[in-house]
């Protein structure tokens, strides 16, 4: 099988390439990616040989039609997974329009370039094209419950509301033009090769570095942590298994208080480091709210484990450490995406936080 994965230079896409790789040695993968901030090509550094001349990479724009056409005409791809986007929060309030450019104008490029292929290919019944969403575009929940795949969509921020257009388009171009696709909804991700502006990863680099810890409100925001392997195994799972059109909630069911889970990263950081214990709670500092931000996020996956046979193999608490030992041995990979863009939009954004 020839699969075209987009975005598989970032955190969850580069996971996902290094995961199927292996577990799938007959598969073909082609990785489109534009290599904005996000995306970096040492995140697939060190493949074995058997695995590289596997994969191949493409550097290009989901929103390029014409790259697109050439793409699907020349390669015949069996399935697509689609990652790319620009999927930080922060960002998207700071500047929207690249939000509404990549994820959701291209998400239609992509769709449109993948319905003619598939069209001019005779339809194959055995064709997917799986969209990687988040549980975001469900919006925010109380106390209690969970969402599941009919929760109604409520976007809070710029991201979520692109991420929810872009869902929309993929399920009308299943039901319009028969176009056999999925999507799943995902909960937040943690592990190797994520971008260190997003939670976790800021936390241990900025423990270990002794910089402030910037807890966005009262720290009560409640998040349900899923490490990325576990998701990459659900996705190969809707890829290989999923019933077109419908739809699969993946979550980790690890509900954790932001304040609650920087607290656990700084003991962990500071017994690696060999610390006093409680040392690093000390950087924490409460900072201003971020605008819409959802109070918490719970999934509800019965559906994907009951049909798919799914379930996460990692508990959060080993997954985790293992997490901080990663982020704390890979240090040359930290500069690496640190130096450049990154490093002048966060000081220009953030200031003393990053
Ligand atoms: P990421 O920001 O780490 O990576 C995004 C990748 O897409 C980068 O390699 C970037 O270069 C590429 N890209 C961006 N714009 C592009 C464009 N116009 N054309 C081609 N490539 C482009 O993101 P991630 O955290 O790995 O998330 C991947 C997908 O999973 C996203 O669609 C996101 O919405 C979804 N998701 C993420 C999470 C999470 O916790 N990170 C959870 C659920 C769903
Ligand atoms: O739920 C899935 C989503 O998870 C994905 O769709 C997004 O792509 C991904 O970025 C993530 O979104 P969040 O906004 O939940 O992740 P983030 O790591 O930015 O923030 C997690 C929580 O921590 C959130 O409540 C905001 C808070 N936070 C975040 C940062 C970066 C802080 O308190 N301080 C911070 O510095």
């Amino acid at each position: 099988m020839n699969v075209l994965v987009t975005g598989g230079a970032g955190f969850i896409g580069s996971n996902f390439l290094r995961h199927v790789l292996e577990a799938r040695p007959s598969w073909r993968l082609v990785n489109l990616d534009a290599l904005t901030y996000a995306g970096n090509l040492r995140n697939l550094d060190g493949l074995p040989e058997t695995e590289r001349e596997r994969l191949r990479f493409v550097k290009g724009d989901v929103r390029d039609a014409a790259l697109l056409s050439s793409l699907f005409a020349a390669e015949r791809f069996g399935a697509v997974v689609h990652f790319a986007a620009e999927s930080h929060v922060d960002r998207s309030i700071l500047g929207p329009e690249v939000f509404v450019e990549t994820n959701v104008l291209g998400t239609f490029r992509l769709l449109e370039a993948a319905r003619q292929g598939w069209e001019g290919a005779g339809r194959p019944e055995g064709f997917r094209f799986l969209h990687v969403s988040t549980d975001e575009v469900y919006g925010s929940l109380g106390p209690e419950g969970a969402f599941t795949e009919s929760t109604p969509y409520d976007p809070s921020s710029p991201y979520s509301a692109s991420k929810a257009a872009s869902d929309h388009f993929v399920r009308a171009y299943e039901r319009t033009y028969g176009l056999p696709a999925l999507v799943t909804n995902c909960s937040n991700n943690y592990g190797p090769f994520q971008f260190p502006e997003k939670l976790i990863p800021l936390m241990i680099l900025n423990i270990a570095e002794g910089k402030p810890l910037p807890v966005y409100g009262d720290g009560q925001n409640v998040r349900d942590w899923l490490f990325v392997l576990d998701h990459c195994e659900a996705l190969l799972a809707v890829l290989e298994a999923g019933v077109p059109g419908q739809t699969y909630n993946v979550g980790g069911g690890a509900e954790r208080e932001n304040l609650a889970l920087v607290h656990l990263l700084c003991d962990l950081v500071d017994a690696r480091l060999q610390r006093p214990a409680g040392e690093s709670r000390g950087l924490i500092r409460f900072v201003a709210d971020r605008p819409g931000h959802d109070r918490r996020y719970a999934i509800d996956s019965a559906k994907i484990r009951r049909e798919l046979g799914w379930q996460p193999r990692h508990t959060f608490e080993q997954a985790l450490s293992r997490t901080v030992e990663w982020y704390l041995e890979h240090r040359e990979w930290v500069e690496e995406v640190r130096s450049g863009r990154y490093r002048e939009w966060m000081e220009r954004n953030y200031g003393a936080r990053g």
